[in-house]
């Protein structure tokens, strides 16, 4: 373990859809902050280098008799711990609280804290007396343990900030973790600083010089295969192996028909010419229409692509001599989800498909030297590889690409359409310098036909529909307010310049309750 990372917050999982923002703020900090779920926490022994524990939020209620809990001896260690939502209602309970379901006193969405006392946690986080705050929960506290006391509080809920400074132990009902609650990064500020005396020591400048002597370290004069993509994860992957191995990586681009228009080009061009990657590149286009056929289940269709993909992949590194191992781009939000599913704390929504998707009969090492990073962190480790910032800054392209963005049955046609009116909705969103501005944009293009009227003549057909979200880790997103003009631009140039489409739409659902993609 680098030196680095010896100090830690551990971040205690109970199941919040925002748990890995907790780790993300502290991260942005400067601090390395880890997820981990109530069960991995019984196996730790040595808490050495454990400064300071976060209890996230979740679905569990301790009004019940069987809730997620911790083991109770980790409160009696003298290691600070900062409980959120439901992590305040479990820290009161097992302190001997009283907490209550109250359908009436429940607080979904704004509320106002009003400050009551001073405290360490909330230095400089009223900058005026009341506070606006992002809530969701419906049990409360009504009855706080001894040697606790309340720091802030709401019309609804007496007990929104407590602490108990002899035991270092302090709880928030709101969830500071996201951007709806004003200055929210403040709190995790004076717990990870003032209370649990950590200092700033993760750097992505120095992980990414651990992580290609790693790399070598571990590769030696193996062979690597690595599944690109062209888009961030994959290709920050493939820079670093190649740094750290050069001649003996061997990437692999499927093409797969479903790219956006010109792209698969464009990024295998940049990444051949620029990075001198040595890359193999697979025509697959007619496989996967030809499987697709007649397919219109959401969930069948990701499987078909998710599955042809890996075959083809197969095959491809079966053609290459001495490889050992498997370079992919997992991230940490892959790792922390895929720990809560087994918990079976948050439900699955979808089947994602992730390039490379994990071919264990291969008899490869899985290589992940991005799985401790997030997508911003990786943007900037891009960037210090000196990745382009057309690849970089790219929004996330969902593994099975434009075969979930026309929705029911796939044609060639179809994709054709699609491509057409996409490229002129992304090309329109740079120009007016927008797309850095959004997380991710997209067309789809829709299974209903309706009509219209070009010149003098009726139309029939397709309906293109836009999609433009921000958002920090595509878990929850807003849709993006364009300006009217904007809007009536991009309707316009795509009525007149794509053959197929004779009505646009916008899509205004955030997430939840949508999704991001439309299948
Ligand atoms: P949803 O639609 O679940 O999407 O709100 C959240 C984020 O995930 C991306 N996405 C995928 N990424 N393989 C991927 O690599 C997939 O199968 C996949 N499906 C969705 C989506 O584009 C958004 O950024």
């Amino acid at each position: 373990m680098s030196p680095q990372k010896k100090d830690k917050i551990l971040i205690i999982d109970f199941g919040s859809q925002v748990t890995k923002l907790i780790a993300r703020r502290v991260r942005e900090l400067g601090v390395y902050s880890e997820v981990i779920t109530p069960k991995e926490l019984s196996f730790i022994k040595d808490y050495k280098s454990i400064k300071g524990i976060v209890l996230s939020g979740g679905p569990s209620t301790v009004t019940k008799k069987k809730f997620q809990t911790i083991p109770k001896k980790i409160l009696f260690k003298g290691i600070p711990i900062l409980g959120i939502c439901y992590g305040l209602q479990l820290i009161a309970k097992l302190f001997g609280g009283k907490i209550k379901s109250s359908f009436k006193k429940r607080e979904f969405g704004r509320a106002f804290i009003l400050k009551k006392k001073k405290s360490d946690l909330i230095k400089n986080f009223f900058k005026k007396k009341e506070k606006a705050v992002w809530m969701s929960h419906q049990d409360a506290v009504v009855k706080l343990p001894k040697g606790f006391k309340a720091i802030a509080s709401t019309s609804e809920s007496k007990f929104t900030i407590i602490e108990n400074t002899n035991k270092k132990i302090y709880g928030v009902q709101f969830h500071p973790e996201v951007t709806h609650s004003e200055n929210g990064k403040q709190i995790f500020k004076n717990f990870v600083f003032s209370i649990c005396k950590t200092k700033k020591m993760w750097n992505i400048e120095y992980q990414k010089l651990e992580i290609i002597k790693e790399i070598r370290n571990l590769v030696k004069k193996d062979k690597v295969i690595c599944a690109l993509s062209g888009g961030v994860d994959s290709s920050v992957v493939a820079l670093l192996v190649n740094k750290a191995i050069r001649k003996n990586l061997v990437c692999i681009m499927v093409d797969t028909g479903l790219m956006r228009k010109n792209e698969f080009k464009h990024t295998y061009d940049i990444l051949k010419k620029k990075y001198r990657l040595n890359i193999k590149l697979v025509n697959a286009e007619k496989f996967f229409f030809k499987k697709l056929k007649n397919t219109i289940n959401p969930e069948k269709k990701r499987k078909i692509i998710g599955k042809l993909f890996i075959k083809i992949f197969e095959k491809e590194a079966r053609k290459i001599k001495n490889v050992k191992f498997l370079a992919q781009g997992t991230l940490y939000p892959d790792i922390i989800e895929s720990k809560s599913s087994t918990g079976s704390l948050t439900s699955k929504i979808k089947s994602h498909h992730n390039v490379g998707g994990l071919p264990k009969k291969m008899n490869l090492k899985l290589l992940e030297p991005l799985k401790e990073f997030f997508k911003d962190e990786v943007r900037i480790l891009g960037n210090s590889l000196g990745l382009t910032k057309n690849i970089s800054m790219k929004h996330p392209f969902p593994g099975p690409g434009l075969g979930i963005r026309v929705i029911g049955n796939i044609t060639k046609e179809k994709i054709k359409i699609l491509q057409e009116a996409d490229h002129i909705f992304i090309n329109e969103l740079v120009k007016s310098n927008l797309y850095n501005k959004i997380w991710q944009a997209y067309a789809a293009l829709l299974p209903v036909k309706t009509v219209g009227v070009m010149g003098d003549s009726r139309t029939y057909e397709y309906i293109c529909l836009l999609r433009a979200v921000i958002s920090e880790d595509g878990m929850t997103a807003d849709y993006y307010h364009f300006p009217k003009s904007f809007i009536d631009k991009i309707s316009t140039k795509i009525i007149n310049n794509v053959n197929g489409i004779n009505r646009v739409v916008y899509d205004i659902t955030s997430k939840p309750p949508s999704t991001i993609e439309l299948e």
